[in-house]
């Protein structure tokens, strides 16, 4: 077996179970979970419909680059979303099954083991950047997130030792779990250093369309690009997702778009790989990503939890509504594992502790005495979630 599969870190939710087999949940109230980020509205109607208007497909094999409509649909939507002049849906977009596998592959596919590899992170961080950096054979170098730089890593703070090996930088924007937003300036430092050291930028974007301010959504690499005078997106591509955007966790769909030469690799890597889309699933795709209409009202949804639930939560955590996302990222008053052991023993609501997304760095894990809390479930249980969260923080 591949020796690098012993560097793999147990997966977050496993940490979680065994946390909470320790103790016992209290049985008359039901439980709530606040820990995965799986979203729970309800998914378009009309794209199931597409779905299930086209399951005659599954006669055909699809092919790895996808149907020209859809890379059409989703150039389309980029160049509305992120007023993008150019985005060409030949050579500079391709579908995914969903960003968790184009994030590892694309990994796989960029670094160059033998050329003794750095992969930059966030930290706290989406589990798979590491995991996927670690089995392409590169050195795993975290930049801690947290309060005192606003969530936001510090690239200034990276040796120039460090660059000179870094074959890829991870970005989440909007963050998970901090829900930070990168801006203009934060692209425009990185993709000067990217310039001078040849890295690859792989912008995890998969939140894009939770936020709360509807003049103000995120703004993406592909758009910082434009207004930085880089119209070939050189060295940058964006992972996108409808995972979140239009409530289809289980359709396993969307799509990387960027820089066309590094994109013409990753599709012959793809092609190797065998992850092609199913078409069915590409055609409920189109539908999805032609409609903004429902990406609306899941805003307007997620809007109610956080007014609610912060209402709720004001002066019994240090906590704040993130500038997009779906997480809340509050402080704890105790132990983040303790918090969570014991609010699920006491309350049967699960969160996750912050430490189980970060590694130790610079003698601090970033995420400890933090929980991470996903607003996914319906209004009335996120309430009645924050209601026991109080309760619990007033208990301690
Ligand atoms: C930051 C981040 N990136 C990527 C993903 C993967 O999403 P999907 O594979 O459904 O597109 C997730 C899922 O929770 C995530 O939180």
């Amino acid at each position: 077996m591949n020796n690098d599969l012993d560097l793999l870190h147990p997966y977050p939710f496993e940490k979680l179970n065994a946390l909470k087999t320790e103790v016992q949940a209290p049985t008359d109230v039901e439980h709530i979970a606040l820990s995965i980020g799986e979203p729970k509205h309800a998914p378009p109607a009309h794209v199931v419909e597409v779905l299930q208007n086209n399951l005659d497909k599954l006669a055909n094999y699809p092919s790895t680059k996808g149907l020209p409509e859809l890379r059409e649909a989703i150039a389309n939507w980029c160049r509305h979303r992120f007023s993008l002049k150019r985005l060409c849906s030949e050579t500079q977009i391709l579908p995914v099954n969903g960003t968790r596998e184009a994030l590892f592959a694309f990994t796989q596919a960029v670094i160059n083991r033998s050329d003794n590899p750095v992969v930059i992170s966030p930290n706290p961080f989406y589990q798979i950047y590491e995991g996927a950096g670690l089995l392409a054979g590169a050195e795993m170098v975290y930049l801690n997130c947290d309060a005192s730089n606003d969530f936001i890593p510090d690239f200034d703070s990276v040796p120039e030792s460090v660059w000179q090996r870094c074959q890829l930088v991870f970005l989440c924007s909007p963050g998970n779990p901090t829900g930070a937003v990168l801006n203009l300036e934060h692209y425009r430092t990185l993709l000067t250093l990217a310039d001078k050291y040849n890295f690859v930028v792989a912008s995890d974007e998969c939140y894009s369309e939770i936020y709360f301010d509807e003049n103000n959504p995120p703004l993406g690499l592909l758009d910082a690009c434009i207004q930085l005078n880089r119209p070939d997106y050189k060295n940058c591509v964006v992972f996108h997702s409808l995972s979140k955007r239009s409530n289809l966790p289980g359709l396993r769909s969307g799509f990387v778009a960027g820089d066309e030469t590094i994109l013409k690799k990753f599709l012959l890597y793809r092609t190797y790989h065998g992850c092609a889309m199913p078409i069915q699933h590409q055609l409920a795709s189109i539908a999805a990503w032609n409609d903004e209409q429902h990406v609306l009202e899941n805003r307007r949804f997620y809007q109610q939890k956080f007014t609610a639930v912060l209402e709720i939560l004001d002066g019994v955590l240090d906590v704040e509504q993130p500038a997009a996302s779906f997480y809340l990222w509050p402080e704890t008053p105790i132990d983040e594992k303790d918090f969570a052991q014991q609010l699920f023993a006491r309350q049967n609501v699960t969160v996750l502790p912050g430490s189980y997304l970060g590694r130790e760095n610079s003698g601090v894990n970033p995420g400890s005495r933090r929980v991470r809390m996903a607003l996914v479930a319906p209004l009335d249980e996120c309430i009645e979630a924050a209601q026991r969260i109080k309760t619990f923080v007033k208990s301690l």
